[in-house]
């Protein structure tokens, strides 16, 4: 790039920045065109910049989903004036109504597993992320109370730690080996750390504003805590013992940081829910290298890694479970048992098997895929799911996930 050239790109964004008053990525996104009616001029100004339209009419809800999905967005920033509101949800259930059901697609095999579900002390509290604790507890991110909760298994007895800052929406949740759990604080935009034995909660602010939307958190090998800022796409890292937040921007535009793994090397990997790559960020220097996934409609959305650094994928726009070896570059695809509308989402690997639900089909499924054999099973979850956002392995072997939508949090034990 010229110099010339470059002191333009640079006053552009400095424009930006003054015009919008914040540098979440403003800039018009492509994607598909809204259909007409009342309503579009209101969906065009002010729902196609942190991401594209394809957002809107991909997913498809009831009035009262879209209602719900209104809320979130003002919640992460988005203003709309209060006469607005009703235009638009009606122009949204109008154009994109909820779709027909995908039935899912039950594959019998050997494995026996077994459910148990608790619904979270808070109806309605929404939880996003489950985390299995090394004490045998699981907890959860309850992201529309705003509380952290924790699930004695043994007693079935819950906590739930509400944030001092209201309305934080805690989103991801991770350990430390001290037993402390950090959350990314979705809709406040800050990163906290709970004290489970104290209570307290520590907020640890960004160092930019424009850092909104912090969504997986993950710590490394040593000890260094690192997490996607979804709609500011960009990711960042954090130093427990100074406090010390760096941010850094993810080259391509839009690319949505979402899911997160750490390599044996310990190399981070995020996946880029708006395009089709996968990245990785070197932990020193903070420069991220993007690898292209083969099919330009792939939205890798979770990820999950095998003891041999192979990167596996839930690519949740087509329905395939994907497996990347960052060292050949090379990417292997399986379609899910629940076909092309299945929406891979939640993943995880536990012993080299790969697990993951299929949020897009009714009941959700959990699946379990063998890399040996190459084989799919698949069971329904009994509470129907509510969307797996999020699921872990636990120490002994099992696997904890959260039921977002169903409010509740499940322990599945594998025989
Ligand atoms: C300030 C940036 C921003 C703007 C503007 C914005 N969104 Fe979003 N939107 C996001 C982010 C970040 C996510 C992903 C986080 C999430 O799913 O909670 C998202 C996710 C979504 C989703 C998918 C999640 C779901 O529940 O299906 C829909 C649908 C959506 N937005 C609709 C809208 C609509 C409608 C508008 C206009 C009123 C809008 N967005 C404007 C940032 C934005």
């Amino acid at each position: 790039m010229s110099t010339a050239l470059r002191l333009v790109a640079s006053g552009t964004a400095l424009l930006l920045l003054v015009v919008t008053g914040s540098a979440w990525a403003q800039t018009p996104a492509t994607g598909p065109t809204l259909p007409p009616g009342a309503g579009r001029e209101i969906a065009e100004a002010k729902c196609v910049s942190c991401h594209d339209a394809s957002r809107l009419v991909a997913p498809g809800y009831s009035r009262a989903g879209w209602q719900g999905v209104l809320d979130r967005m003002i919640k992460i920033g988005v203003q709309l004036e209060p006469g607005q509101v009703p235009v638009l949800t009606d122009y949204l259930a109008r154009s994109f109504p909820a779709k027909q059901q995908t039935a899912a697609n039950v594959i019998v095999g050997d494995t026996r597993v077994s459910f148990k579900e608790w619904a979270v002390a808070t109806p309605g509290a929404f939880p996003h992320d489950p985390l299995a604790s090394a004490d045998g507890a699981i907890w959860y991110t309850g992201q529309h109370a705003s509380v952290l909760g924790r699930i004695d298994p043994k007693s079935g007895a819950i906590r739930e730690y509400p944030t001092r800052v209201p309305d934080s929406g805690p989103h991801g949740l991770v350990a430390d080996a001290a037993g402390n759990i950090w959350f990314t604080a979705n809709y406040a935009g800050y990163i906290g750390k709970l004290d489970p034995t104290s209570g307290v909660i520590t907020e640890y602010k960004m160092p930019d504003p424009a850092a909104r939307d912090p969504h997986t958190p993950i710590f490394d090998g040593k000890g260094m805590l690192w997490f996607t800022v979804q709609g500011a796409n960009m990711i960042g890292r954090l130093a427990p013992g100074s406090g010390m937040v760096k941010l850094v921007t993810v080259p391509s535009a839009h690319a949505l940081p979402y899911g997160m793994v750490v390599s044996s090397r310990g190399v981070p990997f995020f996946a880029e829910f708006g395009s089709n790559k996968i990245a990785d960020i070197d932990p020193d220097t903070m420069a991220i290298h993007e690898h292209v996934l083969p099919h330009a409609g792939t939205r890798p959305r979770r990820l999950a890694i095998t003891s041999d650094d192979a990167i596996w994928y839930s690519d949740y726009a087509r329905g395939y479970l994907g497996r990347y070896d960052p060292k050949s570059g090379m990417a292997q695809e399986w379609a899910s048992p629940g076909g092309a509308t299945s929406q891979p989402y939640g993943i995880t690997a536990l012993h080299d098997i790969i697990w993951y639900s299929e949020s897009g089909v009714q009941p959700n499924t959990l699946v379990r895929f063998d890399p040996k054999s190459e084989k799919f099973q698949s069971w329904i979850i009994p509470s129907g799911g509510g969307v797996v956002r999020n699921m872990m392995p636990t120490r002994d072997g099992g696997l904890v996930l959260a039921e977002s939508g169903a409010g509740k949090v499940a322990l599945v034990t594998i025989e």
